[in-house]
């Protein structure tokens, strides 16, 4: 995804080339983890909770300090210890979304991705203080987990573009809206042949991949909700020929009910009821 940007993070990505050889790299590592289906939502709780958690941790880390309340202090490791663990899962689920972005966007991913890495092993080496070090070396330990969530931050807000800036990960379908009313589709139900799909547009020009399977006619957004592939030049896979794998990243639809059948996808497409009208056309209409 390349969109016009203005933002700091697009200034410094531009021009940071050197960043195309770490992801390369990363990517020939995390190669066919995206393919683990997976909500969206979950990921963005991961996310929240590691965020959460080491944020948590400075303030009670500052508390300690400024109040001198050590029954906290094993509050503040506890804090640690989890968010780092919630951290691992976070970021190997934002590996998977970072897979199949290119150019600027990937670059950003990856900035993303070496400032948490590396804020996670500053956070390893204050707990590993914390733990071991006697009680006078604590404050050295509470400084670099104090610094490692600073990095942290710029990491999230390099995060934040790759969301909001290039909708990585964003639902394609998310704004899509079929007719609540039945509507002719433009396809003659004599015109499709068993597993051939066309695409049809509604009046407000969405996609809409039409099929026929096994003698019944079956419609569901054209558009991937990954990344935006094409699904009717996609190829028909499951073991009863009922699914349709994405031409671009693999994603796999259910095409009698819309559902994600495999990643990177984590959203179904939408799903329309279809009916022949007594012209011999198809007409479809939203579900639900
Ligand atoms: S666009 Fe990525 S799987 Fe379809």
């Amino acid at each position: 995804m390349s969109s016009p940007r203005n933002t700091i993070a697009h200034a410094l990505v531009a021009r940071w080339k050197w960043l195309d050889g770490f992801a390369s790299f990363f990517s020939a590592i995390v190669g066919g983890f995206y393919k683990i289906p997976g909500p969206g939502p979950i990921k963005t709780l991961l996310h929240g909770a590691t965020v959460g958690g080491y944020t948590a941790l400075v303030a009670v880390d500052l508390f300690i300090l400024i109040t001198g309340e050590t029954a906290l202090v094993r509050v503040a490791d506890f804090l640690l210890v989890a968010s780092f663990i919630t951290s691992l899962a976070s970021i190997a689920s934002g590996l998977t979304d970072w897979n199949e972005t290119d150019a600027e966007e990937r670059r950003t991913g990856m900035l993303h991705g070496l400032l948490m890495v590396t804020a996670s092993i500053l956070f390893v080496v204050s707990l590993w203080i914390r733990i071991g070090g006697a009680a006078d070396q604590r404050t050295i330990a509470v400084a670099i987990s104090t610094v490692a969530w600073l990095i942290l931050a710029v990491a999230a807000y390099f995060g934040g573009e790759m969301v909001f800036g290039y909708g990585t990960e964003v639902n394609r379908q998310a704004w899509v809206s079929g007719p609540a009313k039945w509507e002719a589709l433009e396809v003659t139900a004599s015109g499709l042949e068993d597993r051939k799909p066309v695409v049809a547009k509604t009046k407000k020009g969405v996609a809409v991949f039409v099929a026929k399977l096994d003698g019944t006619i079956y419609a569901i957004g054209n558009t991937c909700t990954h990344a935006g592939g094409p699904l009717n030049e996609g190829t028909w896979v499951g073991e009863d020929r009922c699914e349709i794998q994405c031409p671009w990243h693999g994603s796999r639809f259910c095409v009698k009910d819309g559902d994600a059948k495999r990643g990177p996808a984590t959203f179904g497409e939408p799903r329309f009821e279809t009916r022949v009208n007594d012209a011999g056309s198809v007409e479809g209409r939203a579900t639900g």
